[in-house]
This record gives structure tokens, sequence and C-alpha cells, in this order.
């Protein structure tokens, strides 16, 4: 059988996974989703401090409940992404097979190891900044903009690969 063939027929075969298989296909969705939820509170708690810096109005930056609400929706982001890499591998047999939706992995890493980097490094180092922590909120508000890309595509990769509808 040739080897495009052989991709076809593994396709077509986990286009009806089993209940094992969807269990399983299914944390990955439901972790990046709760998780996108989780940035959007993080980014409405970085919304006070933004007001503070750039629009000199009084807010409320809760510091602390931020640097960690923030850091674990990184890395909650992060394992997700590790976590559907290895169902695709596992179940499809190959890496970024569902198009354009693992493609973006490309974008989403590095802004991801920006947003902690940049974070961990204000909190750490404090002192009375402007452009750094425009250009962290920034890179994170995009993170959160691919996401919902993400879910959009993702819906659809569990529509046409999961649900085999
Ligand atoms: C989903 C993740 C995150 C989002 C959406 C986010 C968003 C923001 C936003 C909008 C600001 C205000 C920026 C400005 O005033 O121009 C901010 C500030 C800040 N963020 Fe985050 N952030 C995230 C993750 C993190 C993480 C992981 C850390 C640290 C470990 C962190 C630490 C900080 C600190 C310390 C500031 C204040 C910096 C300063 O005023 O000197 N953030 N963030
Ligand atoms: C932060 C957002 C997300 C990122 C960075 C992300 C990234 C990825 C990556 C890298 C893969 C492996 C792709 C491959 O090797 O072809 C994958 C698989 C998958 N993604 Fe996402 N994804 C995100 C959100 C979502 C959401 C919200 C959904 C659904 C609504 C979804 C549905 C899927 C499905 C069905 C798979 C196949 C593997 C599995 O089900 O575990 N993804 N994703």
């Amino acid at each position: 059988m040739s080897p495009l063939r052989c991709y076809e027929n593994s396709l077509k075969r986990h286009r009806n996974p089993n209940n094992e298989e969807r269990n399983m296909l299914i944390i990955h969705p439901i972790l990046q989703s709760v998780t996108t939820l989780l940035a959007l509170y993080v980014l409405l708690l970085g919304a006070g401090r933004f007001r503070r810096l750039h629009l000199r109005q009084r807010s409320l930056f809760k510091w602390q409940r931020h640097v960690w609400l923030g850091t674990v929706t990184l890395l909650l982001w992060f394992f997700g992404l590790v976590f559907g890499l290895v169902m695709v591998k596992v179940y499809w047999h190959g890496f970024f097979i569902t198009g354009n939706h693992g493609k973006r992995l490309v974008i989403f890493l590095p802004l991801l190891l920006f947003g902690l980097i940049s974070g961990w490094y204000m909190h750490t180092h404090k002192k009375k900044r402007i452009i750094l922590p425009l250009i962290h909120g920034s890179a994170n508000l995009l993170l959160i903009i691919l996401a919902l890309l993400q879910a959009k595509t993702g819906w659809q990769v569990y529509k046409d690969f999961v649900l085999g509808q």
C-alpha cells in the first residue's frame, strides 16, 4: 500500500474513535477552553494596571493574584498544547495533521514564553516602568486572540476528526 493510502486509511479509521479514545481526545479542547476563560480574567486584572500606568486613572491592581493566576494560565496553556500534540501522535500517528490549528504553535509558543519571562522579570525586579508592561500586556492580549481563533479551528477539528461529522 502506498504511504499516502496508508495515511488516508489511518485517518478514516480514526474518524470513528471508540469511547476510550474520545474520552482522551476531549481533554485538550476542554483544558484549553477553560484556560482561555482564566486568561480573560487575568487580562481583566492587568487592565487595572493599564489604566493606572497609561490612562493615569485611579484603579486597583491585584499584583500577586495577577502574577499567580497569570503563571497558572500560561503553564496550563503550555501543558494543554503538549497534550494535544501527544494525542495526535498517539491516535493519528503524526504531527501537525490538524493543519493550521496545530501549526499556529509556531506563533503561540514564543509569545507564551515571552509572557512568562517578561512577567516574572517585572515581578522580581520591581521598578517604575511604562514600555515593558505595555509590550507584556500586548503580547498576552495577542495570545488570547490566538486562543480564541484556536477554539474556532479546534471545534472544526473536533467535529471532523473526533465526532466524524
Ligand atoms: C494570560 C496571561 C497574562 C495577561 C493577559 C497579562 C496581562 C497584563 C496586562 C494587560 C498588564 C498591564 C500592562 C500595562 O500596564 O501596560 C500586565 C502587567 C503585569 N503583568 Fe501580566 N499578564 C499575564 C501574565 C503574567 C504573568 C505570568 C506574570 C508574572 C509572572 C505577569 C506579571 C505582570 C506584572 C508584574 C505586571 C505589572 C508590571 C508593572 O507595572 O511594572 N503577567 N499584565
Ligand atoms: C490555546 C489554544 C490552543 C492551542 C495552542 C492548541 C494547540 C493544539 C496543537 C499544537 C495540537 C496538535 C495538532 C497536530 O499535531 O496536528 C492540537 C490538537 C487538537 N486541538 Fe487544539 N489548541 C488550542 C485550543 C483548542 C480548542 C479550544 C479546541 C476545541 C474547541 C481544540 C481542539 C483540538 C483537537 C480536537 C485536537 C486533536 C487532538 C485532541 O483532541 O487532543 N484546541 N491543538
